[in-house]
């Protein structure tokens, strides 16, 4: 037999109707707070990621599915979205019609990361960005859709983490202290974190290796380094917060996996998965689309872990499958061939009806129904079919009514409408 490749799934049915529930709910909210579909391939050329993400950054250093064309160019399958909607907003020009734009895209992305549960290697995001505001309004804005997200959804045990990452001005100061924090605990961090300490020393205080975590207690904190104009950005994104009941921790502490964060970083947590806790996460990018080809222009979005959000919903325990309205049970050759025409009638109004194509008995028909858990059976034998009335039988309440065959899709459909 072939089996899945490792760190690979598939979203059975009976999960999928809670996916779609999810992601129905995502493309409602996102499009009222109007951000409009973008559709991206999943491969693009491995440059714009290691560009994009950062040369540093696990994702880039060991994560990538990257494959040479013919040419023995790199391509890569993405590892996120965010670079690849940078690279079509500078693509289509948008920066030179109306630079203001926010857009969303649902869909796998892909890492070679060790495979555990929370942790695949094809995933799917909710990713939403918001290009060409600067105010702190966008970063509020981006934040309240998230919650409003998530307590929409009644999602249990959500905490939001919020940090400024600075900017080009006062970033560096902080990474000199860093470094010089870390120089002497060299000896104490693993392996990875000693080869970038220098490179990428906001690694280190991100490191999950209990060693580094251990080692970087103590470490200066970005919010001590901030220049003015990042403390009144923050100062002014923790007001809105507040103004909009938005909850939240201040986390010094994060700092994100990708290097293209400036100012206002967010995740949002949960003890719930393990190791894996991080459910959503995102932040200001305001460099990212002039590193990549753009003209400065600031940019905000964020990602929700759509497996593991379906996980904390239940995915994984509970079955989501919805049960047909409807199971017509028929006996006899002519009663099936009336069945089958009811069955597409009901069908093509919209109402989800079964029946059983085979010509079994009444009793394994009846537990057909009970199987698929359908709200109502149609009951069509020869005797109803000579007296011209089947029988409805309601499978919750357990009542039983007549129908007449003339005219019964009508009146059978008006009945389940009615519920
Ligand atoms: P990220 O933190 O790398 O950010 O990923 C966002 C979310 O994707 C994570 O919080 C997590 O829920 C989910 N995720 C990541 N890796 C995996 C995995 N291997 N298996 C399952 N779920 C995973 C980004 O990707 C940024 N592009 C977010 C962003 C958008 N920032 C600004 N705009």
């Amino acid at each position: 037999m072939i089996k899945l490749i490792r760190g690979f799934r598939d979203i059975l049915p009976g999960q999928v109707e809670l996916w779609q529930d999810i992601e129905s709910k995502a493309r409602v909210l996102l499009e009222n707070f109007g951000f409009r579909e973008i559709r991206l391939p999943i491969m693009e050329s491995t440059e714009l990621f290691a560009r994009g993400i950062g040369a540093d950054t696990d994702i880039v250093e060991k994560e990538m599915y990257t494959f040479p064309d013919s040419k023995g160019r790199g391509q890569t399958l993405r590892p996120e979205a965010t670079a690849s909607v940078v690279r079509s907003y500078i693509e289509h020009g948008y920066a030179g019609s109306d630079p203001v734009q926010k857009f969303y895209t649902i869909g796998p992305m892909f890492r070679h990361e060790r495979p555990q549960k929370g942790r695949y290697r094809q995933f799917y995001q909710i990713n939403a960005e918001m290009f060409g505001v600067a105010s702190p309004l966008a970063d509020v804005q981006i934040m309240y859709l998230l919650h409003l997200f998530f307590t929409g959804l009644d999602v249990p045990d959500v905490v939001t983490h919020v940090n400024s990452l600075g900017c080009p001005e006062c970033r560096p100061k902080f990474r000199e202290a860093l470094i010089s924090f870390v120089s002497d605990k060299m000896d104490r961090l693993c392996s990875d974190c000693q080869r970038r300490a220098e490179a990428n020393p906001l690694r280190v205080i991100d490191c999950k290796v209990p060693g580094c975590k251990e080692a970087v207690q103590g470490a200066p904190s970005i919010q001590d380094h901030l220049c003015p104009d990042c403390k009144e950005h923050f100062q002014a994104v923790i007001e809105g917060l507040d103004d909009l009941n938005v909850p939240y921790e201040i986390d010094p502490r994060l700092v994100r996996g990708l290097d293209y964060y400036t100012r206002t970083t967010f995740e949002v947590q949960t003890t719930l998965l393990g190791a894996q806790n991080a459910v959503a996460g995102g932040g200001r990018y305001d460099g990212l689309v002039k590193v990549l080809g753009g003209k400065e222009t600031p940019a905000i979005g964020f990602a929700v872990g759509f497996d593991r959000l379906a996980a904390l919903l239940g995915a994984e325990e509970k079955d989501f499958t919805v049960p047909p309205a409807l199971f017509i049970a028929a006996l006899g050759e002519d009663a099936r061939k009336i069945a089958f025409g009811w069955l597409c009638d009901f069908n093509a109004r919209g109402l989800r009806a079964e029946m059983d194509y085979e010509g079994k008995s009444l009793k394994s028909q009846m537990k057909q129904a009970n199987r698929f858990n359908a709200g109502r059976v149609l009951i069509l034998g020869e005797n109803e079919l000579q007296n011209g009335m089947a029988v409805l039988r309601n499978m919750n309440t357990k009542e039983q009514e007549e129908v007449a065959l003339d005219g019964l899709t009508d009146r059978v459909a008006a009945l389940i409408n009615q519920g």
